[in-house]
């Protein structure tokens, strides 16, 4: 979501007569991105702009510094207190304003702020060249969140859930395939919570739900590559499972957000199901006409969660089969309904339940990521491998990472490959011969 804000912010200031420079030491702008998901990433900003400090010449002028993102909504004012070099704060919503705060802060204006709503009619549209991937693109359709979990700050720093019209969207994506765009990432906090205020777009099309239409309509566009995250387990309805059965250009992944496997503490998260609603949900998944890869996100050490409440997400965890984990440590967030229980989890448990959590994925993903060796997969090439200049790396249809000795001219082309290797968070392998390059 943020990569996909940075790539409007850009647009928009690029129209506005700005340029990007080369190196932060150059820039006459520095904008800092913010996340406040967690509390580390909270911090980040601010050890960032110390440590620019600290690095860049004087000779070149006092750059404006402006932070933009989750972590300028929340803080506010505050942020001016907290880190006196910065000159302006644009909330998550300002996006279309941040020539104006830059003009305001360059005629001296001190402490300039907006935290104010979107622009009306404010235009969605990110220019190709300031996407962060000429091969692929992240196309919001829905931002904020209505959701409430209890530990969550993203209803606070988003707001509400706005959905996007959807014949603007698929406007979009045509022109993506125009432009020579092989895969879209339709993204949101809950992308199947999309609900559009008006049916542009979806008249005609059949299904149950807004999103299992527009995953229809998106489809329907020919774009060669078509994926979707992140999903609210609740809101998981069995037409989106149809419909990628329809679809062939609708990916096989499926990011499906558990939090925990126990009840009590997906009770006290708010999340609105249980573990067997969330079970119910992974089977009609794993009835799909063609094997789908499932992904997830835990939190462990929420306050309160007991060593048994632990074993139900291990034994949750184990059932599911994940293709891949993401595991975060219980962090309070200021605000949130959770930051009023007591964090009674200690650092060192949480470390302990990290570490256990990781060990039983890695045998899982072990064992699942070796059931591809022999097999052919379809792989999008995103570019050079940063590890090895002889291969190249691109993602499945799965959405898992694959390297391979290769070409530069394979590069933006959708290639088969035969998997030989599976390393532990990525797999290996070679072009099948005679595979037609798309
Ligand atoms: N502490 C730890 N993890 C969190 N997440 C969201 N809020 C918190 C928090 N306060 C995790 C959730 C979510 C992912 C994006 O970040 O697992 O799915
Ligand atoms: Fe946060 Fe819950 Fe909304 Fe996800 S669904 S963004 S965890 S409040």
């Amino acid at each position: 979501m943020n990569v996909a804000d940075t790539e409007r912010a850009a647009t928009k200031l690029r129209a506005a007569g700005y340029d990007l420079a080369e190196s932060e030491s150059e820039a006459d702008v520095l904008i800092f991105n913010t996340c406040s998901v967690r509390a580390k990433a909270a911090q980040k900003v601010f050890h960032r702009i110390e440590y620019l400090k600290s690095v860049r010449s004087s000779k070149i002028g006092r750059p404006i510094i402006g932070i933009m993102g989750c972590v300028a909504q929340l803080e506010g004012e505050a942020v001016f207190d907290h880190e006196s070099a910065i000159d302006f704060v644009a909330g998550t919503r300002a996006t279309d304003r941040l020539g104006s705060l830059i003009e305001r802060a360059r005629d001296g204006e001190g402490r300039v702020i907006d935290l104010g709503e979107r622009s009306e009619g404010e235009g969605w549209n990110v220019s190709p060249v300031e996407r962060h991937s000429p091969h692929v693109a992240f196309v919001p359709i829905i931002e904020g969140c209505n959701k409430f979990c209890t530990y969550c700050i993203v209803p606070y720093s988003r707001g509400r859930e706005r959905s996007r019209v959807a014949s603007d969207i698929v406007r979009e994506i045509h022109g993506l395939l125009e432009s020579g765009f092989k895969e879209v990432h339709l993204i949101g906090q809950n992308v199947n919570s999309y609900r559009p205020k008006s049916e542009e777009g979806l008249l005609g099309i059949k299904g149950a739900t807004p999103f299992s239409k527009l995953l229809r309509a998106v489809a329907r566009t020919g774009i060669e590559r078509i994926k979707f995250t992140t999903s609210f387990p609740r809101d998981f309805h069995e037409d989106i499972v149809a419909a990628i059965d329809e679809h062939d250009n609708l990916c096989n992944w499926v990011h499906l957000p558990v939090q925990s496997g126990s009840d009590r503490i997906l009770r006290r998260m708010r999340r609105g199901y249980s573990s067997s609603d969330y079970l119910s949900r992974v089977q009609c998944i794993k009835r799909a006409g063609r094997p789908l890869s499932l992904t997830t996100d835990i939190i462990v050490g929420f306050p309160g969660e007991s060593t048994s409440d632990f074993e139900d997400t291990l034994r949750l965890v184990e059932n599911c089969q994940y293709h891949g984990l993401y595991i975060f440590k219980y962090s309070e967030r200021p605000g949130t309904p959770a930051s009023r229980l007591q964090d009674d989890v200690s650092r060192e448990e949480k470390r302990a339940r990290f570490l256990s959590l990781e060990s039983l994925q890695r045998n899982i993903q072990s064992r699942i990521y070796s059931g591809y060796i022999g097999e052919k997969v379809k792989v999008l090439v995103e570019g050079e491998s940063a590890k090895s200049e002889n291969d190249l790396t691109g993602h499945t249809t799965c959405h898992k990472v694959l390297n391979f000795p290769g070409d530069s001219s394979l590069v933006g082309k959708i290639v088969e490959v035969i998997v030989t290797e599976a390393k532990v968070n990525s797999l290996y392998g070679r072009v099948v011969d005679g595979s037609p390059a798309l």
